[in-house]
């Protein structure tokens, strides 16, 4: 592979939605930020120059981060924020990868605004499994606050009431036209050929919304989940997690439709109790004119002009969700087998969930009773320290910063069916699992629905794993790993935990670092659905985690 210099330089910039306009934190002044594109095997280097008065980090969602834990990104897990007018270069290599993923913040909300696609094309004269496409397309989700993003944050991070609900989803940052007049300017178009044959690179960077995904009158093929090609299969809506990326192919139809628009559009899917967004983004697809062929084919003058919009499943549809959840799974061929750990070395079982903590009277709580939303896993709400936890790990100064007695089991025996335990907040602190290198472990995570059932995409860092099963109600240990799939599951980065049931994951400790987890739901990653894993090094000097950068942030 080659190496690819990019520089970040991270600025204020004036944009303009929903007829307002607000500075907002951007890379290069744009909005989206910049594409990264690399082939498999190349060595990416982002020199970032932070010249905005937040504190700032990024992470490579989904970059596996193979040895090199010290570009992942985290804030105060593998490195201290960059600060005003400070530089770091991220560099890392893409191994064994290939597809879509994307680059955000990893600090308070400033993912918000900070995103922008990872593009990872496989290796050169290497096809795709799938015919080989017309054009490629990103379509990247968000959300716009018309609010400020500092006063979004601490309305999201200080009334331990339900976040903030955005004020627009955005297709490429642009709300479209179903919002009012002024985003009707506002909208993603794609000019299609007929006949053709279109990747779209599918991102949800939405901060707190779990999306479907449609365009009017077409079917998609969904190829890839995660940067990870799966068994091809055709679906007229996606569902997609923050967190998660999906890659589908678009037929176009084999005719011009020059009186069409066809709405390219999103919608949550929302299982949560509290406030529901029911709002719809939307993009254009427009069949391109045969101008230069005739004239004829332009819309005639007294033909009426058809809009069409997709139809979508209902916004609770878990039933939906599952179906199309379980379609996902590993091409598991020669050419790109599932790796799937077929024995077991350590066994996990958390609960992951919200709940309601006391309330300090100087806080302004919104919960019921003096109380504040709160959530965990395992009844343990992670605290971040104020210093990294992978420096701390390195250099053997573990001592204050963070424990290892994390959980293996929920501290309140969680049962879904019974009565909900009333102590349904036990403990906090920055508690870690530690790993020795090449484990094997299987995970099993359990939606609490105390508050009400909930789906939560959880984000691994620094790995794939394979969901190996899914369910709902109480996990079963006796009857359920019986079911387990092991031959093609999906291989991800991030999984929605059913609402009100349970998903298994395993993986390969192979990766020696501090390791994130958390639900990519931003808000309950704030209120503390966080832990961290690490991983030791192994005996061979290729499994060992190399010393930090010389510009690697300080506390
Ligand atoms: Cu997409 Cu911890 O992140």
């Amino acid at each position: 592979g080659i190496t690819r210099h990019y520089k970040f330089d991270i600025k204020l910039q004036n944009v303009t939605r929903l007829c307002q306009t607000k500075s907002i934190v951007t890379v290069n002044g744009q909005f989206p930020g910049p594409r990264i594109i690399a082939r498999e095997g190349d060595t990416i280097l982002v020199k970032v120059v932070n010249n905005v008065q937040n504190n700032v980090t990024l992470h490579w969602h989904g970059v596996r981060q193979l040895r090199s834990g010290w570009a992942d990104g985290p804030s105060y897990i593998t490195q201290c924020p960059i600060q005003t007018g400070q530089a770091y270069v991220y560099k890392f290599t893409i191994i064994g990868q290939r597809g879509t993923l994307f680059w955000h913040a990893h600090i308070s909300w400033l993912r918000v605004t900070l995103y922008g696609p990872i593009i990872i094309l496989p290796k050169r004269h290497v096809p795709y499994p799938f015919p080989q496409p017309y054009k490629e397309v990103p379509i990247i989700f968000g959300e716009w606050w018309k609010t400020d993003t500092e006063t979004l944050i601490s309305q999201a991070l200080q009334t331990g009431g339900p976040p903030n609900v955005s004020d627009a989803f955005t297709i490429n940052g642009l709300p479209g036209p179903l919002y009012n007049k002024c985003s009707a300017k506002d909208t993603f178009k794609l000019k299609v050929k007929p006949g053709k044959t279109y990747l779209l690179r599918l991102i949800n960077a939405a901060l707190n919304d779990e999306l479907f995904f449609s365009i009017a009158n077409h079917t998609l093929t969904v190829v890839e989940a995660d940067a990870v090609y799966v068994k091809p299969f055709r679906t007229t809506t996606v569902l997609i997690t923050p967190g998660q990326t999906t890659n589908v192919l678009l037929r176009t139809k084999r005719h011009h439709f020059p009186n069409t628009t066809f709405l390219i559009a999103a919608r949550p899917y929302a299982t949560g109790p509290g406030s529901f967004d029911n709002s719809t983004t939307a993009a254009i697809l427009q069949y391109q004119h045969r101008s230069h062929l005739s004239s004829t084919t332009s819309p005639a003058k007294n033909t009426k002009l058809l809009l069409l919009k997709p139809k979508f499943p209902f916004f609770n549809n878990t039933k939906f969700a599952t179906i199309f959840s379980k379609k996902i799974l590993s091409l598991a061929n020669s050419k790109f087998p599932a790796n799937v750990p077929k024995r077991v070395d350590r066994r996990f079982f958390f609960t992951v969930g919200l709940g309601l903590t006391p309330c300090a009277k100087t806080q302004n709580c919104q919960g019921p009773n003096n109380t504040r939303l709160t959530a965990s896993i395992n009844n343990v709400s992670f605290v971040q320290p104020n210093t990294a936890l992978l420096q701390a790990h390195f250099f053997n100064k573990s001592k204050g910063v963070y424990t290892t007695d994390f959980p293996a089991n929920p501290l309140v025996k969680f049962n879904y069916t019974g009565t909900p335990p009333s102590n349904i907040l036990v403990t906090s602190g920055t508690k870690v699992v530690v790993l020795p290198f090449n484990t094997r472990v299987e995970l099993v995570m359990q939606d609490t629905s105390i508050i009400g059932a909930e789906s939560h995409p959880l984000h691994l860092h620094g790995f794939n794993f394979f969901v190996v099963g899914q369910g709902f109600g109480n996990f079963d240990p006796n009857k359920d790993p019986a079911k387990f799939n092991l031959v093609d599951p999906a291989e991800r980065n991030t999984v929605g935990v059913p609402s009100g049931g349970w998903v298994a994951i395993r993986f390969l400790a192979d990766n020696p670092g501090v390791w994130f987890m958390h639900c990519h739901l931003e808000i309950h990653t704030s209120w503390g659905l966080k832990m961290a894993w690490i991983v030791m090094d192994g005996k061979r000097p290729n499994q060992k985690l190399p010393p930090p950068p010389s510009d690697l942030p300080k506390c």
